[in-house]
């Protein structure tokens, strides 16, 4: 699990919105939510660095439409929106935390930015041109990630929610981003190449780099390790 030690900031003047939360640190940033959502930050939501660099790599021009998958309580779509000239669409199933994300886009006036109260599976991928994910299934593989018992766990639904994910993502056009922070990155199917990483290697820039329908086997090569381990 990511733990951190933050330096107090020493504090600028702050001038508009987007100089607001980039002022933030991570701490600073989770006393607006509750203390459940904000008890939970080291382990489930993304820290707020991150989820800048992570909305740069992933925003190519103004208007890029950015869908987090599995959104929590907004931080990746808050920081996006306020610090690019990107739009950024949360997806969360939880009700709780969907409350807590758009509690927190109106109290910073953050535009740019919408939460869905769905499940991803019920979400048009066509409708965005970039994706984030921070672990949004694993909760139902590891019992210990879980977040709460408001919604079914399941071994299958990690199965079924990753494979309709990267069927999602194989079917969009060659040049489309996804970042992933830590995971196994099942879901991000082969046709992308991971051409960035940062925060260690926790945080990775995928680019679609070939058709899904191409043949690329080489009988020679030795075969690919499997990134999808769950379904053989
Ligand atoms: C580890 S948290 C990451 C939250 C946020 N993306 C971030 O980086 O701060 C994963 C989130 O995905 C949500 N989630 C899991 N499965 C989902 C599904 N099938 N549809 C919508 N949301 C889902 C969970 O409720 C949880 O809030």
């Amino acid at each position: 699990m990511p733990t951190r030690f933050y330096p107090q900031p020493s504090t600028p003047p702050i001038e508009s919105d987007t100089e607001f939360l980039t002022a933030f640190r991570d701490h600073e940033f989770d006393q607006h939510y509750p203390d459940h959502i904000r008890e939970q930050s080291a382990c489930h939501w993304t820290p707020i660095d991150v989820c800048q660099m992570a909305a740069q790599m992933l925003v190519e021009a103004p208007g890029t439409r950015v869908l987090d998958i599995g959104c929590g309580p907004g931080k990746f779509c808050a920081a996006g929106a306020a610090t690019t000239l990107g739009h950024f669409t949360g997806v969360e199933q939880r009700i709780r935390l969907v409350k807590a994300a758009r509690d927190l886009l109106e109290r910073l006036r953050i535009t740019r930015a919408e939460i869905v109260h769905a499940n991803i599976t019920t979400i048009s991928f066509a409708a965005f041109d970039a994706f984030y994910l921070f672990n949004p299934f694993e909760e139902n593989i590891l019992p210990m990630l879980r977040i709460d018992h408001d919604v079914e766990m399941e071994s299958r639904l990690y199965d079924d929610y990753t494979l309709h994910v990267q069927q999602q993502l194989e079917l969009k056009p060659l040049g489309t981003r996804i970042v992933t922070y830590y995971g196994s990155c099942a879901e991000v199917p082969e046709c992308y190449t991971c051409v960035k990483t940062a925060y260690d290697g926790t945080l990775k820039l995928w680019v679609k780099t070939h058709s899904h329908l191409e043949d690329t086997s080489d009988s020679d090569a030795p075969p690919e390790p499997c990134r999808f381990p769950h379904l053989i």
